[in-house]
């Protein structure tokens, strides 16, 4: 079957309006992405990108940082004379703008035409902002005085979070973008949403028999989300500590992953049907209503110092520019519940920070004991079944049953039946940008998050966020290179659970089994 969308922009092409060319985002991540597509295929002939920032500039000047930037980031590998590399820099241009000043937006527009027509696109426009979200409503409206909104083909706009920083500023932000921009014409990122695994969860879900049945509060006991992070604040002390980890991860990442895992069925896989259903798991999200509620249900930390492979990690007060009495927190854990139909009483766990002792990503699905079973009274171990979600860094599922230890004894043991996709040798996973500027480019936003799905997380995690103001004693302190603070497996166990082992971790009693016997 056609693709139309793959059809549209190989015959059409586009340009790539990158705004915030010379950051950390374009160089790790954006370039990297846009190579890899246009090795792969994916891109039309018919392309150009023009980088902007501030920054003056020459164009070979900006073709060598993006050689130095594929050479460093990119999974295929180039040398500046392969003739690959040759004709994709040929496609790169630069422009030194002053995002406020819309005679700057006039020459963009002179230098955008230029390249279509040298490259013969039909006119379609993305617009990529990776800057501080507070530029977005302003370069929305400059686009258009500027006149880059005319004219033939599409215009899609595509930003990177945060999408405001509460509500309040949300709501203000999206007026002004949607004063020149329909809401099918933004993309709002949320680099989850184009992690491999993260999109396979659909798949997982809804096209295998033996799990569909299965999922709902009939069978399912509880689900653990972990989002771990090795790394401090580094450098973004300054927006980090306005933030925190609930805004900065909470509110988008963590909570997609919990609509994803919760949502009903789509009647088609339409972007619209689908971002439908998410939508009514965060309108099913039960409020936490006060401070005591908050209290029970959200744990926050903040790391102190620790030795972490070694070496001693500053706590995060002493890191640069964070206020030194901060109480912002870089952990939290919350159970959340789904109060719909199908997961009434199911606990979703969900945990995120930085400095803790693995980088992992990681969806954990516990099931129910079965009741009466045979086995209990020889076995008071028995464990419960599992389905993990391997996001990161290992891509893939196991899912964890209990069989007979073999030999003459009836013990029972845990048996973990791995698909490690990452492992299988070939298959070379696309980075997260790399899907989404491809779906943006070809105009499918089931992986961006609409207005509506955005608005309603940023309401519930105000009222976290409001209840946390009003006083900061429940605040924690975990030492650089633990797993948080100790009430977050509190949490758990008053539940009569316990927070999983990430994957590989003090599994020793668990045979693996993965492969095809030799
Ligand atoms: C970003 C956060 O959205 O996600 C960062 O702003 C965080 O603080 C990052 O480090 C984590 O992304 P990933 O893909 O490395 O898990």
């Amino acid at each position: 079957m056609t693709d139309w969308r793959n059809e549209a922009i190989r015959e059409q092409g586009a340009v790539i309006f990158l705004f915030g060319a010379t950051g950390d985002l374009a160089s790790r991540k954006l370039y990297p992405a846009i190579y890899s597509l246009y090795r792969e295929g994916k891109l039309s002939a018919k392309f150009s990108v023009i980088g902007l920032a501030r920054r003056a500039k020459s164009r070979e000047e900006f073709r060598q940082d993006l050689l130095h930037s594929i050479q460093t980031y990119c999974r295929y590998k180039v040398e500046s004379d392969d003739r690959d590399w040759l004709d994709f820099a040929e496609r790169f241009e630069y422009m030194s703008l002053d995002t406020n000043n819309v005679e700057g937006y006039r020459q963009l527009l002179k230098l955008a035409e230029d390249q279509e027509k040298k490259f013969e696109i039909a006119g379609n426009r993305l617009f990529y902002l990776a800057l501080a979200p507070n530029l977005f409503g302003s370069v929305a409206h400059n686009l258009q005085k500027g006149g880059l909104l005319e004219g033939n083909g599409w215009r899609r706009l595509m930003i990177e979070k945060p999408f405001g920083f509460d509500l309040p500023s949300a709501e203000k932000l999206n007026e002004e973008i949607c004063q020149v921009f329909r809401e099918d014409q933004v993309y709002r990122i949320d680099h989850y949403l184009g992690k491999e695994m993260i999109q396979n969860i659909n798949v997982i879900r809804f096209a295998n028999g033996f799990f569909e049945p299965l999922w709902n509060n009939r069978y399912i006991s509880n689900i653990q989300i972990t989002a771990s992070e090795t790394v401090g604040v580094e450098d973004r002390g300054g927006y980090y500590d306005h933030s925190g980890a609930l805004r900065d991860m909470g509110q988008n990442h963590m909570l997609q992953m919990v609509t994803m895992m919760a949502m009903e069925t789509p009647s088609r896989l339409d972007p619209e049907d689908i971002r439908d259903e998410k939508v009514k798991v965060l309108r099913s999200l039960r409020v936490f209503n006060e401070g005591d509620d908050v209290r029970k249900n959200v744990v926050r930390g903040q790391y102190s110092t620790g030795i972490m492979n070694g070496v001693e990690k500053p706590a995060y007060r002493n890191e640069e520019s964070v206020n030194p009495e901060s109480s912002t927190e870089t952990y939290f854990a919350a159970k959340l519940y789904v109060d719909n139909f199908r997961w009434s009483g199911v606990p979703f766990y969900v945990r995120t920070g930085k400095r803790l002792p693995t980088k992992t990503t990681e969806v954990v699905v516990e099931f129910k004991k079965i009741p009466d079973n045979v086995y209990l009274a020889k076995e008071h171990d028995l464990q419960p079944n599992l389905l993990v979600l391997r996001v990161s860094p290992l891509e893939g599922i196991y899912i964890k049953i209990n069989a007979k230890r073999p030999g003459t004894d009836n013990g029972i043991v845990p048996v973990a039946m791995d698909f490690c996709q990452s492992c299988q040798i070939g298959i070379n996973t696309p980075e997260a940008y790399e899907r989404l500027i491809y779906d943006a480019a070809r105009g499918d936003s089931t992986h961006f998050t609409r207005w509506d799905e955005v608005g309603l997380a940023w309401q519930f995690v105000d009222r976290i966020k409001s209840a946390w103001s009003e006083n900061t004693e429940d605040l924690r302190f975990y030492p650089a290179g633990t797993w948080g603070p100790e009430e977050a497996n509190k949490m758990l166990a008053d539940d009569g659970f316990h927070w999983w082992p990430i994957s590989g971790q003090d599994e020793s009693d668990v045979i693996w089994i993965s492969g095809r016997p030799e």
